[in-house]
């Protein structure tokens, strides 16, 4: 089998704060395959943001591997790393905050460009008007400051700007969870377009599962911190193996009108601090099935065949 085009392995991110020591990360290992989308789900707090910029190394990881392309990133100083994460572009949630109100359209979306020194000023004039073709707006868009659009336009721009450097992965850490509804179908279209187009891979950072139903090819379910499960969509969605994501599934309304309905409550609703999580398996205080060696015990991944990995003691008799 090939290399996979992004692979983290055992992921660690912590921060200290007064209140303690947060591990935002803890061990996480996943894998992007060119040109696919892996959706990244789990509750507010969980860590999904963390773990999307400490791929970027926007957060530096205490410990773990990253390897993009063939580069190992995690090792790299930050300097050799500016150069190897050319084919690594991320676009955030709001993209008001991402974008400088002070520059002009045009400029923004040049600046990567700049920054690694692609092209003349003519090129990347050119470039950045087939970038605004490409995402639906207009060439006159370049004279203009980002005020001047609403907030799908803006997030158009924040990813014609993620695109500038014709990158491999693309990391979107909500992209659409700040917009009006009508207008989030509409960006989304745009993502699979631009993905059947350039070939692109995603790494989709959402907790809308509708959204994360109808675009990736896998999704993996993160619990503070952990990967809790890994599976194709189908198989998620229709024989969710973690209690957590069953948890997840039944809080959301599915777009599959077949999918069976799964009722056990949780044993409770509260997330742990995650200055102390449960020590063990860390969804145990939820989950309606826990057991005494959930408590001792932290669940490894193991494999269910057909690309579905779930981190629980019981996943085999529930
Ligand atoms: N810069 C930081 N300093 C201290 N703690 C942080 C920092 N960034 C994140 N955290 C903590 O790390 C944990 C994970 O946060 P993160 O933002 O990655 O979660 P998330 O899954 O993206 O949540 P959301 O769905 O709300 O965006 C949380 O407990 C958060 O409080
Ligand atoms: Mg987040």
């Amino acid at each position: 089998m090939s290399e996979p085009l992004l692979a983290v392995d055992d992921l660690v991110v912590r921060f200290d704060t007064p209140r303690g020591t947060v591990s935002a990360v803890d061990g996480v290992s996943l894998h992007v395959a060119r040109g696919e989308t892996l959706g990244l789900v789990g509750e507010s707090g969980c860590g999904k943001s963390t773990l999307g910029r400490a791929i970027l190394r926007l957060v530096e990881p205490k410990a773990g591997a990253i390897r993009f392309d063939g580069d190992d990133l995690a090792g790299r100083s930050r300097a050799a790393l500016r150069s190897a994460r050319r084919g690594l572009q991320m676009v955030f949630q709001d993209p008001a905050a991402s974008l400088d109100p002070r520059w002009t359209v045009g400029d923004l979306i040049a600046e990567p460009l700049h920054i690694h020194g692609v092209g003349t000023r003519a090129e990347r004039k050119a470039k950045v008007r087939d970038l605004l073709r490409q995402v639906g707006l207009p060439p006159e868009a370049a004279e203009r400051r980002p005020h001047a659009f609403s907030g799908g336009q803006r997030q158009r721009i924040g990813i014609a700007r993620a695109l500038a450097l014709d990158p491999k992965v693309v990391v979107l850490d909500e992209p659409v969870s700040a917009l009006d509804v009508s207008v989030q179908a509409q960006i989304l279209n745009l993502l699979v377009d631009l993905q059947e187009r350039l070939g692109v891979a995603f790494l989709f950072i959402s907790h809308d599962l509708g959204v994360v139903e109808h675009l990736c090819d896998r999704v993996a379910v993160m619990y503070l911190g952990r990967i809790v499960e890994s599976a194709p969509r189908e198989a998620l969605f229709r024989r969710p193996a973690h209690p957590y994501s069953r948890l997840l599934l039944d809080a959301a309304p599915s777009l599959d009108a077949n999918a069976p309905r799964r009722t056990p409550a949780p044993a409770s609703n509260e997330l742990p601090s995650p200055y102390d999580p449960p020590s063990g398996c860390r969804f145990r205080t939820r989950c309606p099935h826990a057991v005494e060696r959930c408590a001792v015990e932290t669940p490894k991944l193991s494999d269910l065949g057909a690309g579905q990995h779930v981190a629980c003691h019981r996943a085999g008799e529930i």
